[in-house]
């Protein structure tokens, strides 16, 4: 069961344990982390479910499908690491990844 770190924008840090399957914003909304809204449920329509990945995990994710790339694209702030976090897939390979927030979702 991979453990994943989520850092809040003021610094707080969560280790959680993950399920395989599950993505990273479900896995947020479990643990009850603060800053992810995830509005439109999962299906890739909102963007508040963005998410920084931390630098050296950015290249073992799957790529990103046209329509969160076209997402993202719409968000104010973003970074090399910017992804929607769900549809991010937990796998075992993701343990240990660190996943920030940003100040707010738009
Ligand atoms: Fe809406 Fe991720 S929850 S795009």
């Amino acid at each position: 069961m991979p453990v994943l770190i989520y850092v809040e924008n003021n610094g707080t840090s969560h280790q959680v344990e993950a399920l395989n399957g599950q993505n990273l914003m479900q896995v947020a909304l479990k643990n009850l982390i603060p800053g992810i809204l995830g509005d439109c449920g999962g299906i890739c329509s909102c963007a508040t479910c963005h998410v920084f990945v931390d630098e050296p995990w950015i290249e073992k994710l799957p790529m990103m499908s046209e329509t969160e790339r076209f997402l993202i694209e719409g968000i104010p702030e973003t970074q090399a690491g910017s992804r929607l976090s769900c549809q991010v897939k937990v796998q075992d390979s993701m343990d240990g990844m660190i996943v920030h927030l940003p100040k707010e979702q738009f």
